[in-house]
């Protein structure tokens, strides 16, 4: 029945292929018999395969069995849960937080409970397509403003009238090009429509924090990063799939956003709780980044090397800012290429490609587990592509 479509995306160097992982997650990962120095995980601080979140899992097993039962309105959760969710709030500084199932469940349930057909969400350009999928849900009105150009927004708030609720929504780290949202002017513009009274209504800034959370603000995440205070009306999203090494999400907010979306959001009212298992794993990994600042440097020095070394040999990643470093390509075929050019040598960089990026990349993202000679590994194959 799909065979044509197939086809076609084969014929555009668009078809997709899944690997499977015959080892733990890592900078060193097997696949099939052969081993790769591994540049494609999310995983910034090497916790997915730390024996503190597997011992905490382990033993949380031992207690509550694997499997939740049920959503959490109908004691899926347990008090794993509920200690985890005044961890987050106390680390983000919020009156509470919430656990979502994954970073994807969080957007599409969290924003069509936050907007409806009277409201007007301000959407990045870039922003990750479960946020892209949110707005879709809400039946809000969406408008999008240029990828991180506050000018382009301010005037499209001014220009977009609504008796509803305005939202501007926003990665914080944009997952595939590794920059930065202009958190402190966002804040200044969201703060300043919220003083100046022209509605009634609040103006709510909605952060997806997914790739900031564990590696911007010591790990607290952006908002820390940019040294601003967490208000009522800023809602803070992240995930522990990402630097935390384990799985799931959090939104932590004003008590009463968090109680809004405990009793609206979908995709918790109608989804199995994670298992305490993945909620232990969580808990420890928040407590390690918390207590030891040691990975987070790492992770940092090991970027600053990379960067470094890719500069030398002429590759110009200035748009990067975080550990995310994207290598832009003429073409899809050219972004294949290359990573199958790398593949062949052992060492595992994506093709990043449409729909998921508007222009084909490599995606390298450096992590805290990397050693120096991982690092020379993927420098020295990247010479060879420049031919230097
Ligand atoms: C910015 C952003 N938000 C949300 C998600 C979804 O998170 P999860 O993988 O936990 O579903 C991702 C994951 O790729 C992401 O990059």
């Amino acid at each position: 029945m799909f065979e044509e479509n197939i086809r076609k995306l084969k014929e555009q160097g668009l078809l997709r292929q899944i690997r499977e992982r015959a080892s733990g997650q890592g900078p060193v990962i097997a696949i099939g018999r052969r081993k790769f120095v591994n540049f494609s995980s999310n995983d910034y601080l090497g916790l997915a395969n730390h024996p503190v979140l597997a011992n905490a899992a382990t033993q949380a097993m031992h207690k509550y069995g694997f499997g939740a039962g049920a959503s959490r309105l109908l004691v899926g959760g347990t008090l794993l849960h509920e200690k985890l969710e005044k961890s987050i709030a106390a680390w983000k500084g919020t009156d509470a937080a919430r656990v979502f199932n994954s970073g994807y469940a969080a957007n599409t349930g969290i924003l069509p409970a936050l907007a409806s057909e009277n409201d007007i969400i301000f959407s990045d350009a870039l922003n990750h397509a479960s946020l892209i999928d949110g707005c879709r849900l809400s039946r809000a009105k969406t408008v999008v403003y240029r990828h991180k150009d506050i000018r382009h927004l301010q005037a499209l708030m001014n220009r977009c009238k609504t008796s509803g609720k305005k939202i501007v929504v926003t990665d914080t780290v944009f997952s595939m090009d590794g920059d930065i949202a202009p958190l402190r002017d966002l804040y200044d513009l969201c703060r300043s429509v919220n003083a100046s009274h022209i509605t009634h209504r609040t103006l709510l800034l909605y952060l997806d924090d997914a790739h900031g959370t564990g590696v911007l603000g010591k790990g607290k995440g952006a908002l820390s990063h940019f040294n601003i205070k967490p208000e009522r009306w800023i809602i803070q999203m992240g995930t522990f799939s990402k630097a935390l090494g384990a799985f799931g999400a959090f939104a932590a907010g004003s008590d009463d956003v968090v109680r809004w979306i405990s009793n609206r959001a979908r995709s918790l009212l109608f989804s199995t709780a994670l298992p305490p298992a993945v909620i232990a794993a969580a808990s420890v990994a928040v407590q390690m980044i918390r207590k030891d600042r040691g990975l987070i440097e790492k992770l940092w020095s090991n970027r600053e090397y990379l960067i470094k070394a890719l500069y030398a040999i002429g590759y110009d990643s200035t748009l990067s800012e975080t550990p995310i470093i994207p290598i832009k390509t003429s073409s899809n075929e050219a972004a294949v290429r290359m990573s199958q050019f790398f593949f062949k040598h052992g060492v595992y960089v994506p093709a990043i490609r449409p729909p998921t990026v508007k222009e084909p990349r490599l995606r390298i993202v450096v992590t805290a587990a990397h050693e120096k000679k991982h690092l020379d590994k993927l420098v020295s194959l990247l010479k060879q592509l420049k031919g230097t």
